[in-house]
């Protein structure tokens, strides 16, 4: 089976979060499956330069105000189609935000073009290449779904998944764009892509998608719900039939402590000493005091609101009271960033932080942090504590979405079973991650139990094997259905 991935980011060529992780991993772990993955992406500057001898198979006269070229190339076992579009992908910043971190104020018509291409794509436009399934994941790439249904125009037209990695992030504008959008004006309904007076994009692609997935079955069940749904709850309960959460997986060849070379010292499951050096060297790099026996809570992140960082601001004053330091590598809002320097200047050597973000930090962050805290207020999925599982950093994260999913909490039954790999707290407020921080630290000071959390933390399958499985027969279900099938 033959799939068109439609997804703005993709690593390793362009990342600002999990969706390039998810975008960049899932192909690779289908290949066995017998599913073949193509993703297209935009072609942003930093795309470009890593790309010099991509081949052109299309031109576009007029791709939303400008000529465009479509590139084929191959990057680790990833086959990928670029948008070479410089009128809208070629400037600096990141895929979504300009230097001051504004949002492009084009970013409409940048990613209704990305849309646009991948039905153009799905509809047979493209000679050198028809998939028979289009797969568009997040509102950026939310339009498809709705260009294929309006552009197919007799011909027939592929099934179209699509993945909600974040419904917090929407993609609603103004109504006046419709035009621009090349849209018809029959679109502007409640059964089209009309949202509360404007465009959706999110809307549009959860409307005319022919199955909706989200990146884990928690987040599934609580997007479905009025305050859970952000506004398309109601939208997702009456689709709720064609809703499937599966979990993400983890790209574990890229996270492997035991082979990882972005981290000062390898170690695995049985000999877990080395970790003592990744969390030196970690200390070292954002400012702490150098101390491997204090217990030291990583945060690895968006500084968004999200994330809850402000909570862990919050509980500084508890949590340091334990003896325990912390460490903080992220960027995101500014007030954010600039709230988590100033802990950093008020308490010197025990809070540290690295503003900006750093891919070989992240991967030490794993590595010589002894937990990691995500007190999410929502989590899609989340992949740190995945990563932090893998790597022996025992997660300490807000029950909501993926994270309920995915830790299992150290509770007592849980200890007499010997299953527990994490801690879990909730709801989401300050109160409970200072409870959760207690109970962290009286784990720290038994550490034979420290030990056994972490190794059943390390044995946990956080692969791709079992959810590449859903998605394969996802796919196939629909491939058998064939175009225009599915109701
Ligand atoms: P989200 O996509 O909501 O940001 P995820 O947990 O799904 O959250 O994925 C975040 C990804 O981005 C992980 O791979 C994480 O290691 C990485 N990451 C986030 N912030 C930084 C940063 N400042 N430096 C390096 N890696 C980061
Ligand atoms: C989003 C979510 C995150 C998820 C990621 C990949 O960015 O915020 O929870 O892990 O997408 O699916």
């Amino acid at each position: 089976v033959s799939v068109l991935s439609v997804v703005s980011e993709l690593f390793p060529l362009i990342k600002t979060g999990g969706l390039a992780d998810v975008a960049g991993s899932l192909p690779l772990f289908l290949k066995p499956e017998g599913i073949k993955i193509t993703s297209l992406i935009p072609g942003y500057t930093k795309v470009l330069a890593k790309l010099p001898s991509a081949e052109a198979i299309h031109h576009f006269d007029d791709l939303f105000g400008g000529p465009a070229r479509l590139l084929r190339t191959e990057v680790g076992g990833l086959d990928i189609l670029v948008i070479d579009a410089p009128h809208l992908y070629d400037r600096p910043g990141t895929p979504y935000t300009n230097e001051e971190k504004e949002d492009w104020p084009d970013n409409p018509i940048r990613f209704a073009a990305l849309s646009a291409v991948g039905a153009a794509i799905g509809l047979g436009e493209v000679a050198a290449f028809k998939p028979e399934i289009v797969h568009a994941h997040d509102w950026q790439a939310g339009l498809t779904p709705a260009y294929l249904h309006y552009r197919a125009a007799g011909r027939p037209r592929p099934p179209a998944v699509m993945t909600v990695h974040n419904l917090a992030f929407q993609g609603q504008y103004a109504p006046e764009l419709l035009d621009r959008l090349g849209l018809p004006a029959e679109a502007m309904g409640v059964d089209g892509i009309e949202y509360y007076g404007g465009i959706g994009f999110l809307k549009a692609g959860l409307q005319f998608a022919d199955r909706i997935t989200t990146v884990s079955p928690k987040y599934a069940e609580e997007i479905s719900t009025l305050q859970g749904g952000m506004g398309l709850g109601g939208l997702v309960r009456d689709r709720i039939g064609d809703v499937l959460g599966i979990l993400n997986g983890i790209d574990e060849n890229v996270w492997d402590p035991s082979t990882d070379n972005l981290i000062a010292a390898k170690f695995d499951r049985l000999h877990i000493k080395p970790r003592r050096i990744n969390k030196l060297s970690l200390q070292r790099r954002v400012g702490l005091r150098e101390d491997a026996d204090v217990l030291l809570f990583g945060l690895v992140s968006r500084l968004t609101w999200q994330k809850g960082i402000d909570m862990v601001l919050d509980a500084l004053p508890l949590i340091l009271g334990t003896g325990a330091q912390v460490a903080i590598i992220g960027q995101g809002d500014r007030a954010t960033e600039r709230a988590v320097r100033d802990a950093v200047t008020a308490y010197p050597g025990r809070v540290g932080c690295v503003i900006g973000y750093d891919e070989e930090l992240g991967h030490l962050m794993q590595a010589g942090a002894d937990a990691l805290l995500l007190p999410s207020r929502f989590e899609p999925c989340g992949l740190t504590q995945l990563y932090a599982l893998r790597y022996g950093c025992i997660p300490v994260v807000a029950r909501v979405g993926g994270l309920s999913d995915t830790v299992i909490d150290a509770n007592e039954m849980a200890r007499a079973e010997g299953i527990g790999t994490g801690v879990q707290f909730h709801p989401p407020t300050v109160e409970m991650l200072e409870s959760a921080a207690l109970r962290v630290a009286s784990l720290w000071r038994k550490p034979a139990l420290w030990r056994r959390i972490q190794r059943n933390g390390m044995r946990t399958d956080v692969s791709w094997r079992r959810s590449a499985r859903l998605y394969a027969e996802l796919y196939r279900e629909l491939a058998e259905a064939g175009p225009n099938e599915i109701e």
